[in-house]
């Protein structure tokens, strides 16, 4: 540890002793281990939205990216506030699915025959959620594509899928819909023939992770031929054809779940972002856990955030400053809270 952070270390110490129960530290799986040290929950998108609807602190921080933080302000009660020490950290899938994008979206598919309904994975914009709310659709995560997707389709003939196209096709194997019932929608070249989207039952965003997407079937293969018997795990957000040859698919902690309970001496390459594959490899020593690709993909909004933005966010917080301090206008916070708890309720 160089000086700042020994600094960094000695505010963080100190504002925690201060603030005590007012203050909740929340990280995300992805974030660097120097961050993670400091949180009182780790967590995927799921557990996080769930732990920040019932905190009862009155200061979030959330180390992670930006949609995150957003999430926890608007499951915030009144009096609660949510910072976050990198407001610059955004995410490149979230940033694929501008609210203008996709109110033109909405107006060319919305009025072929059948009721439609928008669901967004959480890794969107608060504005796109607050589209969803309004049109009576749910966010999902990873965790539980599955049964809001599975919901939407019990109320509603057709459903636009936001914005990973990836996790919605994995969700859309699993659910068993054929490929003939799926079209993809594309923000940047939007369709003027709309006939494919007349028939389609499920409209896929035309967005992917770049973290993500980097794995690829060859990966898969090297893996199976360099170390025979590996059992290859990797995130729902993957291509489909890497999925496709992957012995389990699963959200952050369907990944971690698997590895920690699985057998002394299995092999394990994982397909998913890097911070994540390393402390599941320090955790479980018993076990070989690989990464699916060499060299191993991470996000790079994820390792924004330092040991000494959490410290500078945190005196900032005592000292009465706002910065980092993370506002939803009242009606968009409103709008997105009704389909977060669409989606809290679905899957409670
Ligand atoms: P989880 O929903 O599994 O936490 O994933 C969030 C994410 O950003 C994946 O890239
Ligand atoms: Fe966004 Fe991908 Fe980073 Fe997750 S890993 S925060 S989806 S860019």
């Amino acid at each position: 540890m160089n000086e700042s952070e020994m600094q960094a270390v000695a505010q963080i110490e100190a504002v925690k002793k201060q603030l005590g129960d007012d203050l909740v530290i929340f990280a995300h799986h992805y974030q660097r281990d120097e961050v993670v040290a400091w949180a009182d929950a780790r967590g995927d998108s799921l557990e996080l939205s769930r732990r920040a609807a019932a905190t009862q602190a009155r200061y979030i921080v959330f180390c992670g990216v930006r949609f995150m933080a957003e999430t926890a302000a608007v499951l915030a009660r009144p009096g609660q506030h949510v910072f976050t020490p990198r407001p610059d950290a955004g995410c490149i899938l979230a940033d694929q699915a501008r609210i203008a994008q996709v109110e033109a979206a909405w107006a060319a598919l919305a009025p072929l025959t059948g009721n439609m309904v928008p669901i967004t994975y959480v890794n969107s914009d608060v504005q796109v959620k607050g589209f969803v709310g309004r049109h009576g659709g749910a966010t999902c995560t990873s965790a539980n594509a599955n049964a809001v997707l599975t919901w939407a389709f019990n109320h509603y003939q057709r459903v636009l899928f936001l914005p990973d196209q990836h996790l919605g096709y994995n969700t859309a194997r699993r659910l068993e819909i054929p490929d003939d019932d799926i079209a993809v929608w594309d923000p940047r070249f939007p369709p003027t023939d709309l006939a494919r989207f007349q028939r389609a039952r499920l409209i896929l965003w035309r967005g992917a992770c770049n973290v993500h997407v980097r794995f690829l079937p060859a990966d898969v293969q090297r893996v199976r031929t360099e170390h025979p018997g590996v059992m290859v795990i990797v995130h729902p957000e993957c291509r489909e054809d890497v999925a496709v040859l992957a012995d389990g698919v699963g959200s952050t902690s369907y990944i971690i779940r698997t590895i920690s309970e699985a057998p002394s001496g299995s092999v394990w390459a994982v397909g998913t972002e890097e911070h994540l594959v390393a402390r599941l490899r320090a955790e479980n020593p018993d076990k070989q856990v690989l990464s699916l690709k060499e060299p191993p993909p991470y996000c790079v909004n994820m390792s924004l955030t330092r040991v000494t933005d959490l410290a500078r966010v945190l005196t900032a917080i005592v000292s009465g400053d706002k910065a980092g301090i993370v506002e939803v206008p009242a009606e968009t916070a409103a709008a997105a809270r009704a389909a977060l708890d669409r989606m809290l309720e679905i899957t409670a």
